[in-house]
């Protein structure tokens, strides 16, 4: 089998596609033929060594896939050979097969497609589990994105448009705003031009927002917390701000952990305002609760109300094209690679 590896921390040209031994599934796993596996904004962090959660190199990323079941494992009853279907996956996830435990995968309805099936998990769960199970979205609220034209911003701003009456505020690059408008951001804001922060009161009329959607981190979290109106949510779910270049800058990694607040209860409970974190790679192992999620989002899909949006399919031999893609700032939805 061939899996797109990172073979040390550094820039893209690290990734290299190697050959390794297509691995056995065990009891109660399954080994599937990847069709497309997701890229996510925690790769770039990976191969530049900022992201704690992934293995040390040489590793191969990956959290999601779709393809076809290959072999099953003894006590595995839902699947067949053949099946088609999504996995999320603790890594390995980019590479021509995977093993994956039985219960985190998920039957295709037949309408989906393999790029769809790999779009969805991590940017839909994330979204999902922010909005409708850790907070609950209501009718009308104001809704600050960050990071809005990515693969969880588009999920967010799709799952914003199920409620009625949200109000959506999506921070992109200006060349991204017309694909905002066209998925149903209200007020693109350019943060390259503009601080978003103020932009926000000004378009709220000083009142800010009930949400602030905020993978960013670091400034920003202070910033965010700032906009929110009373019973307010703040959701921390990434630290993109860390990224600063090709490689590593610790200076930079130094100032980011200098402007972290801390946030007290005390002054929580005062300022009426709630702050939560989300790790969705740490809640694959939750499978009846990832079930429950994935079930509504395979509802969601099938009724017409969400559809992954795909930027970019790269062979896993362009890791490093689809790696400075991202890193570019130019993708607007999903970068996936095709595995076949
Ligand atoms: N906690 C979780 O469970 C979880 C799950 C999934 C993702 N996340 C986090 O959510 C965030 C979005 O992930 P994603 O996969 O949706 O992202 P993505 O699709 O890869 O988004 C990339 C876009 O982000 C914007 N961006 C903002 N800051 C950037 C930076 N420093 N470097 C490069 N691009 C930057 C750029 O667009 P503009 O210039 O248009 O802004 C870029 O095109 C990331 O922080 C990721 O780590 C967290």
């Amino acid at each position: 089998m061939r899996a797109l590896t990172i073979t040390r921390y550094g820039d893209p040209d690290v990734l290299e596609v190697r050959e390794r031994a297509t691995p056995s599934p065990q009891s109660g796993e399954v080994l599937i033929r990847v069709a497309r596996a997701g890229l996510n904004f925690s790769d770039i962090a990976a191969r530049q060594g900022l992201y704690p959660d992934a293995p040390k190199p040489p590793m191969v990323m990956g959290y999601e896939v779709s393809g076809t079941v290959e072999q099953l494992g003894l006590g595995t009853i839902r699947f067949k050979a053949g099946d088609r279907v999504s996995a999320m996956c603790k890594f390995n996830g980019q590479a021509t097969h995977v093993v994956v435990p039985e219960a985190q995968l998920t039957a295709l309805p037949p309408q989906m497609s393999f790029d769809e099936a790999a779009a969805l998990p991590v940017n839909y769960l994330t979204a999902f589990h922010i909005l409708f199970h850790v907070g609950q979205l209501r009718p009308g609220d104001k809704v600050l994105v960050h990071m809005a034209a990515g693969g969880v911003g588009q999920s967010a701003i799709q799952l914003c448009r199920t409620v009625e009456g949200v109000d959506i505020f999506g921070t992109a690059s200006a060349q991204k705003h017309d694909a905002l408008r066209a998925a149903g951001v209200q007020h693109p804001i350019d943060y390259h031009s503009k601080d978003y922060a103020q932009e926000v009161l000004r378009l709220t009329g000083g009142k800010g927002v009930q949400w602030v959607l905020d993978p960013l981190g670091g400034a920003d979290w202070n910033k965010g917390y700032n906009l929110l109106a009373p019973s307010g949510r703040l959701a921390a779910y990434g630290w993109a701000n860390m990224i600063s270049g090709t490689h590593r800058n610790v200076f930079h990694i130094a100032k980011e952990f200098l402007g972290l607040k801390r946030y007290s209860p005390m002054k929580l409970m005062g300022d009426n305002r709630c702050v939560f974190g989300v790790n969705m790679g740490n809640m694959w192992g939750e499978a009846e609760l990832i079930g429950r999620h994935l079930d509504a989002l395979m509802k969601l899909y099938t009724q017409g109300k969400i559809r992954p949006v795909i930027d970019s399919v790269f062979p896993l031999e362009k890791g490093a094209d689809a790696h400075r893609h991202v890193q570019e700032r130019r993708n607007v939805g999903k970068v996936l690679f095709n595995c076949e």
